[in-house]
């Protein structure tokens, strides 16, 4: 996990340029998959192109900015390689990456400030999946048919 990818749409552009540079900052390297303009644009084409990435990585993870980090989730996790999750506190991300070993972390730019965003950016890249009984339970995430 040396590459962090990153997208936004339009309303979070200001925190996608503010995440990139603590993550350069860091170490890390970043391949930004847009949007580059504050244009109106959609987010769903930003947060398949970010997840098609991280599908495509043995360790992938990304991070997904839109207004409420709530139409990027729901898109990211169309992907069945995707756990997505849309975090409003360091608990949560640090949570999610124990318990549900998320590989992308969605972000509201109009719901969370700068400060808590990059608290919740360390907590999602510094904590690690614990395994065991949370990967059994992430193995039935994929959708059986329904018996009978
Ligand atoms: C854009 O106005 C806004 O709808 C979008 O950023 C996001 O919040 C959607 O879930």
């Amino acid at each position: 996990m040396s590459t962090i990818h990153l997208a936004c749409d339009h309303a979070g552009l200001d925190l996608k340029d503010i995440l990139k540079h603590a993550l350069e900052e860091r170490g890390f390297s970043v391949t930004d998959h847009g949007t580059h303009t504050r244009e109106s644009c959609d987010y769903p084409q930003f947060a398949h192109a970010l997840c098609h990435a991280v599908e495509a990585e043995a360790d992938g993870r990304g991070i997904l900015i839109c207004g409420t980090g709530i139409g990027m989730s729901m898109a990211a996790n169309r992907h069945a390689g995707i756990r997505a999750a849309l975090c409003t506190t360091e608990l949560h991300a640090r949570l999610t990456r124990r318990h549900n070993n998320a590989n992308v972390l969605c972000l509201g730019a109009r719901i969370t400030g700068v400060e808590l965003a990059l608290a919740i950016m360390a907590a999602f890249l510094d904590t690690d999946f614990e395994g065991g009984r949370h990967q059994r339970r992430l193995d039935q995430l994929t959708i059986q048919p329904a018996k009978g």
